[in-house]
């Protein structure tokens, strides 16, 4: 059985992706949110979760009457990925079309941390404007497994 490797403050070993590497996810992303079930806040987000090695699974946000059991885009591609059995991440986009980028929420940004490490978040929107930060930079003082003095 696969261990995970806990997330991992240092950088990414290999180079930022390329911005055709970046366009190509972010068109992902805009498929998956047309999946969206969105039919509470109308508020249709996609996101593609890549790892090292190039493997690219997405998320769309799905809402429930019920509306605390919500699940963010973000956490879906996350979940999706990890249950497929995928590790090592370095690159996150999420696309919705607000008037601000959409950055991942608060506990989407812990999973993140949890399972991704300091890996990347690319922002963008529909009229093509975009912006790339750090998990890092969005989650400065993360609880992890240190915190617990837990040694994965
Ligand atoms: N949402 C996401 O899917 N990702 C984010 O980064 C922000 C919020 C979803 C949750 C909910 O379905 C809708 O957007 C409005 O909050």
């Amino acid at each position: 059985m696969r261990t995970r490797k806990p997330p991992s403050r240092r950088r990414p070993r290999k180079p930022a992706p390329t911005p055709t590497m970046l366009a190509a996810m972010a068109a992902l992303a805009r498929e998956a949110r047309e999946r969206a079930q969105a039919a509470y806040s109308r508020f249709k987000v996609g996101a593609a979760l890549k790892t090292r090695t190039g493997e690219i699974v997405t998320g769309c946000n799905i809402e429930n009457a019920s509306y605390g059991l919500t699940m963010c885009a973000e956490r879906v591609a996350v979940f999706k990925a990890v249950s497929e059995g995928l590790d090592d991440f370095d690159v996150i986009t999420v696309v919705a079309d607000s008037r601000r980028l959409t950055p991942p929420c608060g506990p989407c940004r812990q999973i993140l941390w949890e399972y991704c490490g300091d890996i990347l978040v690319h922002m963008s929107d529909l009229k093509g404007r975009s912006r790339t930060m750090r998990l890092s930079e969005l989650l400065p003082m993360p609880f992890d497994s240190d915190s617990l003095g837990v040694s994965k």
